[in-house]
């Protein structure tokens, strides 16, 4: 659960907006919609912890991961569409050796009484869990899935950023996001750069 509490935003003395109290549940699914300019990239932006609100807060639970895609972005033009994908597994890599390291630490220590001793299991077996839960599948055979039901063939899978069209480009890193599978995913119009068999 997330919740906004009393957010506002003003430029000098113009209000963008005040007020703005949501709580988002584990299955919402919202839309956001309003005239151009009525703030709705700006909500994203706070919620997504790029931008500080002038008054009120945002509030989320502890290890709580949030995926934002912009409305627009710059891209990794030389990389490859599955380069700019596998990026999502980079927090998998780091788990990995997170855990590597607690597992060495645990076997040393005799301490097993103290506090610290304590976190330390707990931290161990969260990191496992989140293991678990992501690397399913190899994380190649995720990527291609993915990308392949965002309408890219295989041997798209291997040619670089550049040579696709804006739209295709941000569908590489909604790619990315999906992979992260985040508690939460913002997502700023992506629509602009979907076709309707990609939205459906
Ligand atoms: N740093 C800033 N200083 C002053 N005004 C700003 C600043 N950042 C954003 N704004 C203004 O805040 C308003 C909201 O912008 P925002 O991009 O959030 O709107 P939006 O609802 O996403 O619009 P669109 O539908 O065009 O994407 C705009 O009028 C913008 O000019
Ligand atoms: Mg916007």
């Amino acid at each position: 659960m997330l919740h906004l509490t009393s957010l506002a935003v003003h430029f000098g003395d113009r209000t963008l907006f005040e007020g703005v109290d949501l709580a988002i549940g584990n299955k919402d699914r919202i839309g956001l919609v309003g005239r151009n300019g009525a703030g709705k990239s700006t909500l994203l932006k706070i919620i997504a912890g790029l931008q500080k609100p002038s008054g009120g807060s945002v509030n989320t639970p502890k290890e709580y991961r949030i995926g934002y895609l912009p409305q627009e972005m710059e891209h990794e033009e030389e990389s490859t569409v599955m380069e700019v994908a596998m990026q999502a597994f980079a927090e998998v890599q780091a788990l990995e050796t997170r855990l590597e390291a607690l597992t060495k630490e645990v076997a040393e220590r005799t301490d097993y009484e103290s506090d610290s001793y304590a976190d330390l299991i707990q931290e161990l077996s969260d990191a496992n869990e989140r293991l678990d839960a992501i690397g399913a599948a190899s994380t190649e055979e995720q990527a291609h899935r993915i990308l392949q039901g965002l309408g890219f063939k295989i041997t798209d899978m291997t040619r670089q950023m550049s040579e696709f069209s804006g739209g295709w480009k941000m569908r590489v890193e909604l790619a990315k996001l999906l992979l992260m599978q985040p508690d939460l995913l913002l997502l700023d119009e992506p629509t602009n750069h979907l076709d309707i068999e990609s939205i459906e």
